[in-house]
Order: C-alpha cells, then sequence, then structure tokens
C-alpha cells in the first residue's frame, strides 16, 4: 500500500519539543513497529483538529462511563512516550496520534484496528496552533501572527505542513478502502455532538443508550471538559509537588496556564477575529490552488 511507503515525518529542522524525551522524530521508528493488540483503538488527528476531545469521548463509551480518563491525553500520545510504556496498558487501548497515517504502527494497519480520524478547517486550526504555540513558548515567544499564518501555509509546520497532511490522509483513504477507519470533522461534532458521538459508538460497536450519549455530550462541551481537565492536572501537579516540593511552585497558577493551553476556546469561525482581510485572501488563494483536487469539504463557519 503506497501510504506505508511514503516518506518520514517532516518537522522543521529547528523544531523543539521543549524538553521532552522522546523526541517524535525519532520515536518515530520505534513507533512504527510497535506491537498492536486488536482492540487498540487509535485517535489521529492534526495538531488542534480536536484530538482531546475525540479521544476523551472515545474513553466514555468505551468504559460505558460518562466520566472523565483520569490520566491526560498527553499520557496517550504514540509519539511521546516509548512503545514499552504502554505495554501494562488494560485493553482496548485507546491512543493518540499527529502521525500521519504511514507512521502509525504498522501492526495496526495489518490488525484493521479500529482509527478516528478527526479532521478541523485549516483557518481554525492556524488561529489555535499558534495560541498554543504561543501559550507553550510563554514570555519567549517572539513570532508574530502575521508571520505564522504565512508559515502555516507554505512552510513545513509542526509536524508537516496541513494541507500535506490532509491531502495524503484523503490519498490513503480513498486507495485503501479496507482500512479501518472513522473519519470526522471538527465542525459535525460542534454542529451536533449527539449524532456524532453516536457514530462514532456504532463505529465502536459499543452498546450505548440515548441518555448514555446525551450525558457524553454534556460532559465533553467545551466549558465541561475543561474544567475536567483541571481536576486531572490538579491530581497530578500535587503529586508531582508531593515528590518535588518547592516553595516557589503556584499550582493554581501552572494549572491555569496549562487549562487555557489546551483548551482555549473551542469554536468554529474563531479564525474571523485574526485573519485580517489581506491574509484572508492570500489564505483563500493557497487553499484552492492547494486543495484544487481534492474532495474535502471543510466548513469555516456554522
Ligand atoms: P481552540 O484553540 O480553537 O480553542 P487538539 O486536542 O487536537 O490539540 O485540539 C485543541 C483544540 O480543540 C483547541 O481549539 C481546544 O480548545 C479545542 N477543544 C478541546 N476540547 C474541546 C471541546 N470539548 N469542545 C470543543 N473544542 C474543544
Amino acid at each position: 500500500v503506497d501510504f506505508i511507503q511514503a516518506g518520514d515525518m517532516h518537522f522543521p529542522t529547528n523544531w523543539s519539543t521543549g524538553g521532552i524525551s522522546p523526541d517524535p522524530r525519532v520515536n518515530v521508528h520505534r513507533i512504527k513497529r510497535m506491537k498492536a493488540r486488536e482492540d487498540d483503538i487509535l485517535i489521529c488527528a492534526f495538531p488542534k483538529a480536536g484530538t482531546h476531545w475525540t479521544w476523551e469521548i472515545t474513553h466514555m463509551l468505551l468504559n460505558e462511563k460518562a466520566e472523565y480518563a483520569k490520566k491526560g491525553k498527553e499520557t496517550a500520545m504514540l509519539e511521546f512516550h516509548i512503545p514499552d510504556e504502554f505495554d501494562d496498558w488494560p485493553s482496548p487501548r485507546v491512543l493518540n496520534t499527529h502521525y500521519e497515517l504511514h507512521n502509525i504502527p504498522r501492526e495496526m494497519i495489518d490488525k484493521k484496528c479500529k482509527i478516528i480520524y478527526i479532521q478541523r478547517n485549516p483557518k481554525d486550526v492556524a488561529v489555535s496552533l499558534y495560541h498554543f504555540e504561543k501559550s507553550f513558548a510563554g514570555e519567549d515567544y517572539v513570532r508574530s501572527w502575521d508571520d505564522f499564518v504565512h508559515t502555516f501555509l507554505h512552510d513545513v509546520h509542526t509536524y508537516n505542513n496541513y494541507f500535506t497532511c490532509a491531502l495524503s490522509w484523503e490519498h490513503a483513504l480513498k486507495n485503501n478502502p479496507d482500512l479501518n477507519v472513522l473519519s470526522l470533522y471538527y465542525e459535525d461534532l460542534k454542529e451536533d455532538p449527539i449524532r456524532e458521538i453516536t457514530k462514532i459508538a456504532r463505529f465502536l460497536n459499543v452498546s450505548y443508550t440515548e441518555e448514555f450519549i446525551a450525558e457524553i455530550a454534556e460532559k465533553c462541551s467545551f466549558k465541561a471538559m475543561k474544567a475536567g481537565d483541571k481536576e486531572v492536572r490538579r491530581h497530578e501537579l500535587q503529586n508531582w509537588a508531593n515528590y518535588f516540593p518547592d516553595e516557589n511552585f503556584t499550582p493554581e497558577e501552572s494549572i491555569d496556564r496549562m487549562s487555557n493551553t489546551f483548551f482555549r476556546k473551542g469554536d468554529v469561525g474563531d479564525w474571523k477575529n485574526w485573519f485580517t482581510v489581506v491574509q484572508d485572501e492570500m489564505f483563500d488563494a493557497v487553499y484552492e490552488e492547494k486543495m484544487k483536487d481534492s474532495k474535502l469539504k471543510f466548513r469555516f463557519n456554522l
């Protein structure tokens, strides 16, 4: 199958993991060879397309409880862990990644593991990614929004260029109809969570009731999920503080900063608050050119 042989990752050479280990660029070779279980479930998304949201929903459906996962989404990200770290996870494991299809564990393809792929319109992804980077880097961040838009459009960004990723997924799905993939859009999930969560439940083949789906939709609304995530982080940070007491450490500040970094606004169409008319026209022109052979239909507003 052609996507497996496609090239490796295209991180910009100056990309920094901010000290996180292992480095996803190196780790990709281990992850590709990772052992998979038939009931593994993998959430795939370009950064900022709704990975966390889909992961939490999937978790609830499989656990038959509308309760947040006890550990943050980052603990389940393939690229930031060596495969052994997932060995003692109980089945079914719900993992997630921003790797493209040709970089996920080969065994997951061979064993026809369920893959949920979520996409989001590129203007909102750009705004979200810009704020994420900025918030993550803190005061050291010097890049302007205008510069960011140019890079996002023309260059390789974190993991890869947005358009290259979208097109490579589209190509792979079209040419490999046997792949066990459910394709979703962030905008659809926002528009009608009940409908989309039901789709996920059917794909996962779990039993559900209308009440349960409604409960998950409520728990996974932006506001509720942000509050839930804070609780998880508070718990994790408290453990950390117990191990490494530091009198200058202010857990609440740190929790707020992390929470606002991962849960910023959660809307469709926030890009209109950021794009100037010039940037928007430039974006549209590049979009049309890059996506001219694509059948993808992104919605930029609801
Ligand atoms: P914004 O920056 O536009 O708010 P990912 O998990 O792939 O990194 O995606 C992060 C984006 O999804 C952020 O977008 C985040 O706020 C949004 N998000 C997270 N949980 C959400 C939810 N429950 N409902 C809507 N959007 C959510």
